[in-house]
């Protein structure tokens, strides 16, 4: 094990080299009372660790996620868009922490709006990046009401965002519909799956919802770029792909 340490807590991760699939990788953590596995898709003990997520992901594995798609979104937002940054709303899905909305803010986003399924994310965005959300819904995608849909989308959204959040157990197909959907027609989205999720082989629905969408003409690619999301425990690289595109339509 390569210990790593830091207050409030020792950190450590497996050796490199040994390979886990993304859903089950881990780390352990003492943060005073003896070691602890803690899973990768743990987010809610994760979150409720100041400085931990941060620490494992981006010091540790590198993740570029968020500045590349926030840079993706923004070259075409914006002028390209007939839009001000300043005006600009975002619907942020998966939000975590808030590191997706504080790059988009840094950038002169106006606005953002997060979106996750568990409280402790809005907790850690709260408690480590107060003010950067305008507001912040903690509901399920796949179950929300249509009260419910109806007042988020009232906050008319020129953008989404989905970062590091789609597939491998974290928000499914149908759940990335119920957000698009919030978003307002000739809106941008931008958004971060694993390459072979948009490839012929997807078994995970990903290439048959986005496939189908640019087929019936509802999404225009703009753009996509192949980058390294971060590092695996095993410390290779997993490669992604960020896409933006506009939103041509309503549903169809
Ligand atoms: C890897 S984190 C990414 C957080 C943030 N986008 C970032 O890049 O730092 C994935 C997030 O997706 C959230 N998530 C998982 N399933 C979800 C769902 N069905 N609906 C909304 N959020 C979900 C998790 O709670 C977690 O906060």
């Amino acid at each position: 094990m390569v210990e790593r340490s830091g207050p409030p807590y020792r950190l450590a991760l497996p050796e490199p080299g040994q390979t886990y699939e993304q859903d089950v990788e881990y780390c352990v953590l003492d943060t005073g009372s003896g070691w602890e596995e803690y899973r990768f898709h743990d987010y809610d003990r994760l979150y409720r660790v100041p400085g931990l997520y941060e620490k494992l992901f981006y010091d540790i594995l590198q993740c570029q996620s968020p500045p590349v798609v926030c840079d993706l979104l923004a070259a075409h937002l914006g002028e390209p868009a007939g839009l001000a940054l300043s005006d600009v709303r975002v619907l942020d899905v998966g939000a975590g922490n808030g590191i997706v909305a504080e790059e988009l803010r840094s950038r002169g986003v106006g606005a953002v709006v997060g979106i996750d399924i568990i409280p402790e994310a809005r907790a850690a965005a709260e408690r480590d990046r107060p003010g950067v959300y305008a507001d912040y819904h903690v509901v399920d995608l796949t179950a929300l009401d249509d009260d419910k849909a109806e007042t988020i989308a009232a906050g008319g959204f020129d953008a989404m965002t989905c970062v590091a959040a789609l597939g491998f157990g974290d928000i499914p197909p149908e759940a990335f519909r119920v957000a698009f959907d919030m978003v307002a027609v000739d809106g941008i989205v931008a958004f971060t799956l694993r390459d072979d999720f948009l490839t012929d082989g997807d078994t995970t629905g990903f290439a048959g919802l986005i496939g189908s969408m640019l087929g019936s003409g509802e999404l225009e690619q703009l753009g996509s770029t192949v980058y390294q999301h971060r590092l695996a425990t095993s410390r290779d690289p997993l490669h992604y792909r960020a896409v933006v595109a506009r939103k041509r339509s309503a549903r169809v």
